[in-house]
């Protein structure tokens, strides 16, 4: 609008020369056309801040809406068209009497009481309608400014079972090494699995190795190895204020932000290797306290009983020897 006002100020400033009226009246002429001229070009007042809005990922048969934002200023809209991929599903003309087309794209169904100008919703998406969508806007007579904007969509198939994980040790000691896997059913992109100890993500390092499998249709797989001396389980046990105690492993399946799910076990640390004295037989507190807590450690009650017959053996022989010598 100001460089309008602008103009016409410039075109007074050439009326004092009197004596050339029709050259100034061309002048002026000129000038105005200029200024529809530039005003066409530039787009002073027409569509402008297109943006389109895509859910990055949606549940397989749930419902998805594709939204576009834009300004038209001053002009007025002639259509809005939606693609997926090169394929237009969607127009919305409003000044046709039926101003909503749906065309056939296969595995696009579209609720048309929740699409218009604006927005357009997709009903019970399926696999096949993971890709690129598109909004095109284009602004009515006489200049029909359009523009265009795309973003993707992932539509997700969630595992039907829960995960599972299997060990390979409840109790581990000092020198063992020590194996879990964590399984998932088939789900569509694959799970990504994530391990942690007592709350902190494990790390790949040559002494904690993580692989992972998944292939299209078939079951999430993760193993966990954990070697002695391995980062994580070297501070428990450095700062183990008894014999044993325990740390909680979790394996986190998770499908980008849409899903996760995790399962969990509690495994124990043991300092003593299982042919050493048991700290129950000398009588410490912390020994007791696990046992009650936790019903699954056979292996040390296992080592118990051994260290009790080798001192029993050993108490036998020092008497055979004390009673030699007498
Ligand atoms: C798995 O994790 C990677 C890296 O964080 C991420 O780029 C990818 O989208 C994730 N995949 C899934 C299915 O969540």
């Amino acid at each position: 609008m100001h460089r309008h006002v602008a103009v016409g100020g410039s075109s007074r400033m050439l009326r004092p020369r009197q004596g050339w009226p029709a050259l100034h009246a061309i002048f002026n002429m000129l000038a105005l056309s200029c200024i529809i001229i530039s005003d066409l070009l530039l787009n002073v007042h027409g569509l402008k801040d297109l943006k389109i809005f895509v859910p990055e990922a949606v549940i397989m048969g749930n419902a998805a809406t594709l939204s576009c934002q834009y300004d038209l200023e001053k002009a007025a809209l002639y259509s809005v068209r939606w693609y997926f991929g090169q394929e237009e599903f969607y127009r919305y003309v409003p000044r046709e009497a039926t101003p909503t087309f749906v065309f056939p794209v296969a595995g696009i169904n579209v609720d048309l009481t929740n699409s218009d100008a604006t927005s357009v919703t997709l009903k019970g998406v399926t696999r096949d309608l993971t890709g690129t969508y598109q909004c095109e806007v284009s602004e009515d007579a006489p200049l029909f400014h359009t523009d265009i904007r795309s973003a993707h969509m992932q539509v997700i198939e969630l595992p039907k079972d829960d995960p599972a994980m299997q060990v390979d040790k409840k109790v581990i000691g000092v020198n063992d090494n020590f194996k879990a896997v964590c399984t998932v059913g088939p789900s569509y992109p694959p799970a990504n699995i994530t391990w942690y100890i007592n709350g902190r993500k494990v790390y790949k390092t040559p002494l904690q190795r993580i692989t992972q499998d998944a292939f299209e249709g078939s079951t999430t797989y993760s193993s966990l190895e954990i070697y002695p001396h391995s980062q994580v389980l070297q501070g428990f046990f450095q700062a183990m204020p008894k014999y044993q105690t325990s740390i909680l492993l979790l394996c986190e399946v998770s499908i980008l932000h849409v899903f996760h799910k995790n399962v969990q076990q509690r495994i124990g640390l043991s300092m003593a290797p299982p042919t050493t004295i048991s700290p129950n037989l000398l009588g410490l507190e912390g020994s007791k306290r696990y046992v009650n807590g936790d019903p699954d450690n056979s292996a040390l009650t296992g080592a118990a009983q051994c260290s009790c017959s080798a001192i029993g053996v050993l108490t036998l022989a020092v008497a055979t020897l004390l009673a030699a010598q007498l």
